[in-house]
């Protein structure tokens, strides 16, 4: 997801200002006049931190093509975070309380902006890790929590931002949004939404997939070639996608295909009477339950 994000603000870079990227450009940090909604300044140098090598690698060639200012560290985050202004933090959830409470960690974050993408990791339990043993006059940084999707690595991302209070300052929070509408959409919730968010919009593309695996496997049991069903399946809910983001009720669309007596009415009775609706409202509530309770001592997963 890391990669995602820097490719999407990398691509827009690359294609904005060629200099700005190649490090041509005279200072750090440049004015930003094309694209009001733009934060002032954007992002020129970059630091992607991972453990192993080959992922290093990996992250080296995939975004190697874009020329652009980026330095692959393996387990040495603590300079990236020490040169950055903001630290994004996208590695697996139970990965944060080590890399957030490790030596200097928390003095290189002072006065910085952390942006979380981790699942299930609350703002109050980043704030706790950092400054739980500290003074309460110490220099804080302020931590925001994303959620994107898997689309983001083409730019579809549905993406949730919990808000913050006190309220980020402006420039803060056209960065924020900046930063992800370089990957998708961009909606703002309150944090306690951000677990039924996760589960909607996170897991929303694995559940889509097995909509439109079902769709395919009834075609194939027909005798469809495969290649031919999950084309044809695919195709469909894009379609239809494409008409709900137009703003048509999905009701209405259904309706609106439903002929008397057709296929469409029958083939939804169908759905209907499997459950789907109530079975895929519970998979939304069952994901944001689990979501919900990651890294605590109720964390159901332990119970699996
Ligand atoms: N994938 C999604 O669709 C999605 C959507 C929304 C949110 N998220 C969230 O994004 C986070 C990452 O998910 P992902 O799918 O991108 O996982 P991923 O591909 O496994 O990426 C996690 C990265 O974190 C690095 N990492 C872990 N511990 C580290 C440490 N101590 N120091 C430096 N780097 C470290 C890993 O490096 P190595 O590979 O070298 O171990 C890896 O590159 C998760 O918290 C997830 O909840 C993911």
């Amino acid at each position: 997801m890391g990669t995602a994000i820097l490719a999407g603000i990398m691509e827009y870079l690359s294609e904005t200002d060629k200099d700005l990227l190649s490090g041509a450009a005279r200072s750090e940090t440049v004015q930003q006049t094309k694209d009001e909604s733009a934060p002032r300044k954007l992002p020129t140098k970059f630091n992607a931190c991972v453990r192993s090598r080959e992922t290093a690698e990996r992250i080296r060639k995939e975004l190697g093509k874009y020329n652009a200012r980026v330095t692959v560290r393996e387990n040495d985050s603590l300079p990236a975070i020490n040169q950055g202004d903001v630290a994004l933090l996208a590695c697996e959830p139970d990965a944060v309380s080590k890399i957030l409470g490790a030596d200097g960690v928390r003095k290189a974050l002072a006065g910085k902006l952390l942006i979380s993408v981790c699942a299930g990791v609350t703002e109050q339990g980043m704030h706790d890790i950092l400054y739980s043993e500290t003074a309460a006059d110490v220099q804080k940084c302020t931590i925001v929590r994303a959620m994107p999707n898997v689309a983001a690595a083409i730019r579809e991302s549905m993406t949730v931002i919990a808000t913050s209070d006190p309220a980020l300052s402006e420039e803060t929070d056209r960065l924020i949004t900046w930063i992800f509408t370089r990957i998708g959409i961009v909606r703002r919730v309150p944090p306690a939404a951000m677990d039924v968010c996760t589960a909607l919009c996170g897991s929303g593309p694995a559940f889509a997939a097995l909509v439109v695996e079902s769709m395919a496997a009834g075609a194939i049991s027909m005798g469809l070639n495969r290649g031919d069903a999950y084309a044809m399946a695919v195709q469909a809910v894009r379609g239809s996608a494409g008409l709900l983001l137009e703003g048509e009720h999905p009701a209405l669309l259904r309706d609106k295909i439903s002929t008397p007596g057709g296929g469409t009415i029958n083939g939804l009775l169908a759905m209907e009477e499997g459950g789907l609706r109530s079975t895929v409202a519970k998979a939304v509530r069952e994901s944001a339950r689990v979501v919900g309770q990651m890294g605590t001592e109720n964390e159901v997963n332990h119970e699996r």
